[in-house]
């Protein structure tokens, strides 16, 4: 493993100047990236943002801050640092050394696996491109940039693995990475929530902590991979990824904060009289982004997902720390179902059901952000509280695509459906209001009225920092 070189044009600690046909090629891509990054990234004008950039993997510092203008971010490979000695920790594999090359017979899969995790990357950032133009703090605006840059970092981290791992094959999977775009009608991006407007900061945050957090679990299985160039990768995004998790966790803390604030100093639930935006809005859109996000998880059972793992292509959350053979031939597990209309559980095989306990991983996760959303909400006095719907509802993929559930788990028929969902999911009058008020606040220390100040600001610097420079 070499030390990173800021002097190179791809930064990097792959020694991709030891193998100059690589880096040649990855040099071919890097205008193309550039010029997707200028017609399909942001779209406010700035001179420079207070950036972190990765420099580095090891445990005395990865990243350093400062001001840069965002077309000279330097968007660098960084894998992890490998594990001497690393063997599989699961399926038909399992103690053998880890592999440094891509096997033939998975070369298939595991391209799919890269591409599939790659198209996510670039497809947020174009989701989110027009937040800039209402954001509610400079300290915001920057978390949003530092959000959209390392999603540029991370499809580099995929392509660079397309590139050096899948020949020409790889190479073309690369400039399909560009060519897709979220909501296009003739090439959209590959997942269904990466194909949704984020029209709004309500939705950015909401996606933040729900659709990047399934991106926490996706990679967290990656990570576990037999071909170890893939796991070091996504070890080391999983760590820029804490960010995005954090910029969702505490956005929308400080809007319940703000919120229940209005709420206690006015008596009121009519938060919205006063700026703010009121909690059943909030609870749709949590609605929302939660059901949109559960379906990335895909069906209850998959045999591919099992073929996969088997294979040592994806391991479980946290593999190495679940205590069993990690092989899961003779155990079972309870995925949800549909049975004779009615939702119920029913045991399958371990193996096809390990959608199911991602999911579930992911569910008790989310569980701890209600958690503290509520609390906020109890440490104001108020006796209102936000909560997850039932996994039955709104869901496009899996075994209650084909019901209409409520947030409680009851089932509707179409018509109850259709007359009751404006209550569970927001409504054209709930979206216009939302955009009533995104007003951007681009003076140092101010902040929309809809949202708390952060406790801390970035880095250590104080709240009312320049974090941006507007152009
Ligand atoms: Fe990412
Ligand atoms: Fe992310």
């Amino acid at each position: 493993m070499s030390s990173p070189d800021y002097a190179e044009k791809i930064p990097n600690n792959v020694a991709l100047a030891d193998d100059r046909r690589l880096q040649r090629a990855l040099e071919s891509w890097q205008p193309n990236f550039l010029t997707w990054w200028e017609t399909m990234g942001p779209t406010l004008p700035t001179q420079d943002v207070y950036l972190r950039t990765a420099v580095n993997v090891g445990r005395d510092g990865w990243a350093r801050f400062g001001h840069v203008p965002m077309r000279d971010y330097r968007w660098g490979i960084f894998l992890a640092e490998p594990s001497p000695d690393r063997r599989i920790a699961f399926g038909a594999h399992q103690g053998e050394p880890a592999w440094q090359q891509v096997p033939g017979e998975y070369r298939a899969e595991l391209r799919r696996l890269i591409v599939i995790q790659g198209d996510t990357e670039p497809a947020s950032v174009e989701q989110q491109r027009n937040l800039g133009a209402t954001a509610p703090s400079l300290y915001d605006l920057r978390n949003l940039f530092q959000v959209n840059v390392e999603e540029g970092r991370h499809l580099w981290a995929m392509v660079y693995l397309l590139h050096a791992h899948f020949g020409r094959e790889g190479r073309e999977e690369a400039e399909e990475l560009l060519h897709r775009n979220s909501g296009s009608a003739d090439a959209p991006r590959i997942l269904g929530a990466f194909n949704e407007e984020t029209p709004d900061w309500l939705s950015f945050f909401m996606f933040t902590y729900f659709t990047d957090r399934d991106g926490k679990y996706q990679l967290g299985t990656l990570k576990e991979s037999a071909f170890d160039p893939l796991s070091r990768t996504c070890e080391f995004m999983l760590k820029e990824e804490a960010h995005h998790m954090f910029v969702g966790t505490t956005g929308v803390d400080r809007m319940v904060e703000r919120t229940a604030q209005v709420m206690v100093e006015h008596d009121t639930d009519d938060a919205a009289a006063h700026g703010a935006i009121p909690l059943p809005v909030i609870q749709k859109y949590l609605n929302f982004h939660y059901s949109v996000s559960l379906d990335l998880f895909g069906g209850e059972t998959s045999t591919n997902v099992a073929n996969y793992y088997t294979a040592g292509l994806k391991g479980r959350w946290m593999e190495e720390r679940r205590k069993d053979d990690h092989q899961l031939t003779d155990d079972g597990i309870l995925v949800d179902a549909l049975i004779d209309g009615q939702i119920t559980r029913t045991e399958v095989p371990a193996l096809t059901g390990l959608n199911t306990d991602l999911r579930r991983e992911y569910i008790a996760d989310c569980e701890g952000g209600v958690k503290r959303w509520n609390r906020i909400l109890d440490g104001a006095g108020l006796p209102h509280r936000l909560a997850l719907p039932h996994p039955a509802f709104n869901r496009k993929v899996g075994a209650f695509a084909g019901i209409e559930a409520s947030p409680t788990g009851e089932i509707l028929t179409p018509a109850e459906w259709h007359e009751r969902n404006s209550q569970w999911l927001p409504t054209s009058t709930d979206k216009t209001f939302i955009r009533s008020l995104m007003r951007p606040v681009y003076q140092r220390g101010k902040i929309a009225a809809w949202l708390a100040p952060p406790r801390n600001g970035i880095n250590g610097q104080p709240f009312d920092y320049d974090y941006v420079h507007l152009a």
